[in-house]
């Protein structure tokens, strides 16, 4: 009776499976590339507790009132610092709106801008929060394929030419989630020309580029943007703790404001504990020295992940070795489909999780390829769980 109840863009997800497979990346007995966890043996767990501490000594009970929607002015201008270092763009600490982590604040670009049946492009794959998020709005969506310099600017130009009024395109252009590929500067040119020849925003979701480990940096669509389309959304997340549930959006003043009262009408405001705890962190520790940290240790897991897929990896199954962030993306034949596989045998062959293809495209239609995280795994983990994962993939692509 309950489930004939519910709205129909809550069952979209369902059939898929991702709360078992989700329930197997905690199982201990299992070795889980699965989840995009940090490393947490990474997260500045003392000096966090201390400004907490602080926050709470120096702010008195004011710490528990309600504060504003938008966020404490004192960390929206380290925001402002902080972009100006990884993204190169100068921008005026009253366009920063603080979110509970990126995901909110996808969850508000969609809330913001997509009626029912509104079209949309997204990366083919793409984050499966965002497709998550925006499901609850039921848009069309147009989905380009993602190659190793980032989306299919060719597939993109066909769709905008055949679909009018395309709100958005959603894009991860840097080491992106799954893929960990990076969009090229000439792909980027294009897609902000895109923009402005057929009259649409880009969502630039940002968490992962202050994670580089090899390579060279392009600059940030939102750098490259002179016209108040590019809205970008980052993270506390990947470069401090996902706890701490804070991200930011960045936009033009009439989206800005737009944008808050979408936010009030979810939430009123973010935790100003939490934020005005981050306030302290950044006050009293240097970020980009954390940042280096946390890109040296990432760098060697990711290596280690590599250098053990190019030795047991079979030959028939390709990778993607990523410059950055947390993910190699790995492609199987096309007969292959790894949802199936993972139920099947590779959960009871090799006890090891990975994040099928399936429920990373919005149309659902590319089954052969799966996601696997390096960076909240022990070496040890990476070893073992890579050659048992190859092992048993070896046996099935044997038989096909
Ligand atoms: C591309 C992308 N965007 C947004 C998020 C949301 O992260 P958070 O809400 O923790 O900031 C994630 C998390 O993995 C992600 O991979």
């Amino acid at each position: 009776m309950t489930i004939s109840k519910i709205a129909t863009r809550n069952k979209m997800t369902a059939s898929l499976n991702m709360d078992k497979i989700f329930a197997e990346t905690a199982d201990p007995k299992n070795i889980s590339f699965g989840m995009g966890l940090p490393d947490k043996t990474i997260f500045p767990d003392q000096a966090l507790k201390t400004s907490f501490m602080n926050t709470f000594n120096n702010q008195g009970p004011d710490i528990f009132q309600y504060h504003s929607t938008q966020g404490p002015v004192a960390l929206r201008n380290k925001i402002v610092s902080l972009v100006k270092k990884y993204y190169h763009i100068d921008v005026n600490g009253s366009n920063i709106i603080l979110t509970q982590g990126g995901q909110q604040a996808i969850d508000i670009v969609g809330r913001t801008f997509l009626n029912k049946n509104d079209h949309i492009v997204v990366e083919g794959p793409t984050y499966m929060g965002a497709l998550e998020a925006f499901d609850g709005y039921e848009p069309i969506y147009h989905e380009v394929n993602v190659e190793h310099d980032g989306m299919d600017m060719t597939v993109l130009e066909q769709i905008l030419s055949e679909t009018p009024n395309i709100k958005f395109v959603y894009t991860i252009p840097d080491f992106q989630n799954p893929t960990g590929a990076t969009m090229s500067l000439a792909k980027r040119k294009t897609l902000i020309q895109l923009a402005e020849k057929y009259d649409f925003y880009i969502v630039e979701d940002s968490p992962y580029r202050y994670l580089r480990y090899s390579g060279q940096e392009e600059p940030s669509l939102a750098d490259l943007d002179t016209n108040g389309r590019v809205i970008l959304i980052s993270s506390f997340s990947k470069i401090l703790s996902p706890a701490l549930r804070t991200g930011w959006l960045i936009a033009n003043d009439e989206l800005t404001s737009i944008f808050l009262s979408v936010k009030a009408a979810l939430d009123v405001q973010p935790s100003h504990i939490n934020l005005m705890a981050i306030d302290d962190f950044l006050e009293h520790h240097n970020i980009d020295r954390h940042i280096a940290k946390i890109n040296t240790l990432y760098r060697e897991k990711c290596l280690a992940m590599c250098d053990n897929l190019d030795k047991y990896l079979p030959e028939k199954a390709t990778y993607i070795r990523p410059e950055g962030g947390f993910f190699v993306w790995v492609t199987l034949p096309e007969s292959f489909d790894t949802t199936n596989l993972l139920l099947d045998s590779i959960l009871q062959d090799a006890n090891v999780v990975y994040v099928p293809s399936e429920l990373q495209y919005a149309s659902r239609s590319i089954k052969n390829k799966f996601r696997l995280n390096f960076t909240n795994s022990s070496y040890e983990q990476i070893e073992t769980g890579i050659k048992k994962l190859s092992e048993a993939l070896e046996a099935v692509l044997q038989l096909s």
